[in-house]
């Protein structure tokens, strides 16, 4: 049974099985009618986001029959989402990690031989988090192995290298540039010409020379890069992969707010729509938003979207006014104070850093607020050792690799935003592949959203 059920998996699109831990018995866990029951633990590499490898893994369980009569119960079958690398949801039917991950030896065993240094929510690794489990009787079993079956080293991680290699060949031959923001998948960042933040990324757009600029990041990122550079194609491997903070603030609303408050200036975050941005005087990143707004004369009344948290932090650090539109980004919304606090009891002296995303309550408890470049200059230049960063987790992958002896952990994991995640390697090398999808913007809606992204490159950091 489990044999078929790897096999299963395996065969769900964009999947195989890339290690497996070896085969446990496991002592009764629950009431009266659950029996000893056999357990494993598989390494996917997957390119399905999180609800879709849960559709798949139904999808096995209906195929082999899975009764499930009463919670512990006897059961042919059960499939569980554990861990997702870099990516975490709270959901009532997607909770990974799973929330019992810390609480099963039956779990954490197999899950050991797989991933010993894994880094579990309550910042234990795999193997001390089993020091803590040792009551349950689960005993390895011995089978003789399938010779095919991989089996992950210690330590080693998936091996991308092959399509990476295929992606740089492609690139060079189609003459394109690959652009990734801190946000992305460590393997998309490894595998861009350019990594960086959005301010950064824009500039790099417009000034490239490349036949095509291949985009890995989130829709108003790409859309920006096209209003910036008309004549290349902007390729976008996942062209789903939007913004919800930027769908807060549509062309319309914000019409409506202009006629409530003639004359006011319109500063509004690069987090935006192309429509939006062409009904707005000025962009801005996280970047220069402190600089765009002192640059506005005193008298002028200012009205900033769409994201109320970076707004406020700006007028505060330019000790100005503004009418601030009520949008705001989910990923950085779940940062709380007491994950700070809990952050910081875990890790003394670990200086803390967060995005001017985060709620005024936690950027007024961090020992620094700046933006996913600032934030990399910042840990840079700065003298101490550990950081507690408070921004989408991606960009821990960053700033190790930008500073290295330097250690970082993330405020709290749940800081996932999952549109980031979308975009895989796969999906890199079929958009070289088919040069598409393209992202183009209306050219009458680009020539006045121009205006405003142009202000804010000129503006620098
Ligand atoms: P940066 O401009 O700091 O890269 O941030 C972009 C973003 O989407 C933050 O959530
Ligand atoms: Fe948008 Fe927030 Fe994701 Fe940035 S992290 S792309 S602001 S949802």
């Amino acid at each position: 049974m489990l044999r078929r059920t790897r096999a299963l998996l395996a065969e769900l699109p964009d999947t195989a099985v890339s290690a497996a831990s070896g085969l446990y018995s496991t002592a009764p866990v629950g009431g009266p009618e659950q029996d000893y029951y056999l357990n494993q633990v598989v390494e996917l590499r997957t390119s399905l986001l999180p609800r879709e490898l849960l559709r798949g893994i139904q999808g096995v369980e209906a195929e082999l029959g899975r009764e499930r009569t009463v919670r512990w119960g006897p059961r042919s079958i059960d499939v569980d989402i554990l861990w997702y690398d870099d990516l975490s949801s709270v959901e009532t039917d997607l909770e990974v990690p799973h929330p019992r991950i810390e609480q099963r030896r039956f779990v954490l065993e197999p899950l050991a031989e797989l991933a010993p240094d894994l880094v579990l929510p309550s910042g234990r690794t795999v193997v001390e988090a089993l020091a803590g489990v040792q009551e349950q009787a689960v005993e390895r079993l011995v089978v003789e192995r399938d010779a095919a079956e991989p089996r992950r080293n210690r330590g080693s991680s998936v091996d991308y290298s092959v399509v990476q290699a295929e992606i740089r060949r492609l690139a060079q031959e189609k003459g394109a540039v690959i652009l990734a923001h801190n946000y992305q998948r460590p393997e998309v960042q490894d595998v861009a010409d350019i990594v960086g933040d959005s301010l950064g990324l824009s500039r790099q757009a417009a000034a490239s020379e490349a036949r095509m600029i291949v985009f890995c990041g989130v829709h108003f990122m790409a859309e920006t890069a096209a209003i910036l550079a008309p004549d290349r194609p902007v390729v976008m491997p996942e062209v789903r992969a939007g913004c919800p903070m930027a769908d807060m603030v549509d062309a319309e609303g914000l019409e409506a707010l202009k006629a409530k408050h003639p004359g006011a200036i319109v500063v509004s975050y690069v987090n935006t729509t192309a429509e939006v941005k062409a009904v707005s005087d000025i962009c801005c990143t996280s970047a220069n938003a402190v600089r765009i707004i002192r640059s506005i004369p005193l008298d002028q009344e200012i009205i900033f979207t769409p994201d109320e948290n970076l707004g406020a932090w700006a007028a505060k650090k330019a000790g100005r006014e503004m009418i601030l539109w009520p949008g705001f980004c989910p990923t950085h919304e779940w940062i709380k104070v007491s994950d700070v606090e809990a952050a910081r009891a875990a890790h003394p002296g670990a200086k803390v850093v967060v995005h001017p995303e985060c709620r005024a309550e936690v950027s007024d408890i961090a020992d620094a607020v700046e933006s996913t470049s600032g934030m990399i200059r910042f840990c840079r230049e700065d003298d101490a050792e550990e950081y507690l960063i408070g921004t989408e987790c991606g960009m821990l992958y960053r700033l190790s690799k930008d500073c290295p002896g330097k250690r970082f952990y993330p405020v709290t994991e749940v800081a996932v935003c999952y549109n980031m995640k979308m975009t895989t390697l796969d999906k890199v090398l079929a958009a070289l592949r088919d040069e598409g999808p393209v992202v183009s913007v209306d050219p009458e809606i680009r020539a006045r959203a121009l205006r405003a992204v142009q202000r804010m490159v000129e503006a620098g950091a």
